[in-house]
């Protein structure tokens, strides 16, 4: 990808709970050769230290000191356990917590070789200046589908309709948030894999990004 003096690219991924955009941001990484960072999980480790301390999510304060030392293994299941989840999506309207976690997503961001990265703010506040800005989306009744599926491919028990109201609480959280809440950026290019399976989503991200890439080497 990177020829000479053309710098490698950053690719900012954004999109709301189970739009598709992990799975798109990883494959992106694996087609350009580029690192990838899922800032939803810093998020999530936050949430997993303040869940494991018995610390109050209603507090800023003390979900901003379970941003300290915050080593964690991305493989940890409890990361993905619905109430470190739903603690994640508490904590990450704190604007203390949110610059806490904003100066590693920052140098992943800015590291030479070029990074995709895949959040909520990524394009609109991590890494403004990113190549390509990728919003991906699809209809809550979807991603409650998805989600569901990807519960009980973990051997979890859950209910359509109690994931899929979660869903629109998350979204409801996420958008109305004061700092970085969930929008796309104004040059971000929209893909709404509604109707798309994750190889077709992935190829469309893919034809999308290589588009983008070209103009901005044009330019
Ligand atoms: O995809 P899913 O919503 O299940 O989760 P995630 O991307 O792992 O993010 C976990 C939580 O962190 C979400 O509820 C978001 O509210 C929050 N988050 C955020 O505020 N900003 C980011 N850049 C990434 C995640």
């Amino acid at each position: 990808m990177n020829d000479g003096n053309i710098k490698a690219p950053v690719i900012a991924v954004d999109g709301p709970a189970a739009s598709g955009k992990g799975t798109i941001a990883r494959a992106l990484a694996h087609h350009f050769g580029l690192p990838h960072m899922d800032t939803g999980l810093l998020y999530r480790a936050v949430a997993l230290n303040l869940w494991r301390w018995g610390g109050d999510p209603g507090k800023e304060f003390e979900a901003l000191r379970a941003c300290d030392d915050l080593g964690f293994d991305p493989e940890d299941p409890e990361l993905r356990s619905e109430p470190v989840s739903k603690i994640a999506s508490m904590i990450s309207a704190y604007p203390s917590v949110r610059t806490a976690l904003r100066a590693r997503q920052q140098a992943f961001a800015q590291q030479e070789g070029g990074a995709v990265l895949d959040g909520r703010d990524i394009g609109t506040v991590i890494a403004p200046e990113a190549d390509v800005k990728l919003f991906v989306t699809a209809t809550a009744e979807v991603r409650a589908e998805r989600r569901l599926r990807e519960l009980e491919g973990r051997g979890m028990h859950a209910h359509y309709e109690e994931v899929l109201a979660d869903i629109h609480s998350r979204d409801e959280r996420d958008s109305q948030r004061g700092v970085a809440p969930l929008r796309p950026a104004s040059d971000a290019l929209l893909l709404d894999t509604s109707t798309l399976d994750p190889e077709q989503s992935v190829g469309a991200a893919v034809r999308l990004a290589e588009k983008q890439l070209k103009a901005v080497k044009a330019n």
